[in-house]
């Protein structure tokens, strides 16, 4: 077997934690190239994964990648994993990946145009009435209020049954995917689910990188929001994984806190935001804490 020596990066990428001398053979594993989201996605972490995730995952390749929170898939895509399990609690998002997985088909017309949004947006909002929100034509009804909707947001008024109330964004250029083929192959080895991050079965063969809403920030994905106990009772619920754990968050000064004392190393970092609630792309500050990679 093809063997190469990986040594343990990540370490590194924590001030003050000595760098690792360790190393470990282990088979060598194919760099995938990177895929980019088909989705826009509020809090979307594509630009963490070259800097400071990938040193972090590298050496862990062989492990299932776990995502509790996995939005529009942007880290998963950028890893490129053999084995994941990728679980968001918003089901229309995960309706999508889901058909992504199963080599979705574009059937309906792709359009940037006003009047066809809202009629897209009433067609996607019956499909909830009547609760069939599950495959392919929903799954596209979804893309298409994606990348046309304002900011690519994913919001909700809190009625029962709820329903998508973003309005027509203003983008200067959309550009449209109909083959999805290669995120079928991507997506090969890769499981999907639909629930509250604290149900997922995480085995001791699982790295996990968590990536919830942002303590302080826009929470209402699906309708439900994410609140400070939440942010405690995920991070009592990282801590005690028996494998190793990445959480990004905000940087406050609660969230720092609540991580450090369950043992979690913390890096700082400044990062451009993709989408905020408002639409702003200011840099924000925002924390790194890992736990479980040994010292
Ligand atoms: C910051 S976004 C994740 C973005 C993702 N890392 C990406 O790069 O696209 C947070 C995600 O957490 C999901 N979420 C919120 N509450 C949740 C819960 N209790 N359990 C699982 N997922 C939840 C939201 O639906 C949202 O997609």
């Amino acid at each position: 077997m093809d063997m190469a020596v990986s040594v343990s990066t990540g370490a590194a990428l924590f001030a003050g934690s000595p760098r690792s001398r360790a190393c470990v053979a282990r088979p060598a594993h194919e760099v995938r190239p990177p895929l980019v989201s088909p989705l826009k996605w509020a809090g979307g972490k594509r630009r963490l994964v070259e800097p400071y995730l990938r040193p972090l995952w590298q050496g862990h390749e062989h492990r299932v990648l776990v995502e509790p929170f996995v939005g529009a898939m942007s880290v998963a895509l950028g890893l490129r994993p053999e084995r994941a399990l990728l679980n968001d609690v918003n089901p229309h998002v995960v309706n999508f990946l889901r058909e992504l997985k199963r080599g979705l088909k574009i059937t309906i017309p792709l359009l940037y145009d006003h009047d066809y949004y809202y009629a897209a947006r009433e067609r996607f909002n019956d499909l909830i009435a009547r609760g069939e929100f599950r495959g392919s034509e929903a799954a596209q009804l979804f893309y298409l209020l994606n990348r046309t909707g304002f900011n690519g947001l994913c919001r909700f008024s809190g009625r029962t049954p709820q329903r998508f109330n973003v309005p027509f964004g203003r983008h200067k250029t959309v550009n449209f995917q109909e083959d999805f083929a290669r995120y079928r192959a991507a997506m090969k080895g890769w499981r999907l689910s639909n629930r509250d991050f604290e149900h997922l079965e995480v085995g001791e063969d699982a790295f996990v990188y968590a990536d919830p809403p942002y303590d302080g920030a826009f929470t209402a994905y699906s309708g439900q929001s994410f609140d400070w106990d939440d942010q405690v009772r995920l991070a009592e619920w990282l801590a005690s994984r028996r494998c190793p754990v990445v959480a990004s968050n905000h940087a406050t000064l609660r969230i720092k806190r609540l991580y450090r004392k369950l043992g979690f190393r913390i890096r700082e970092i400044s990062v451009a935001r993709s989408i905020s609630c408002t639409g702003g792309r200011e840099a924000a500050r925002e924390i790194i804490a890992v736990k479980g990679f040994g010292r």
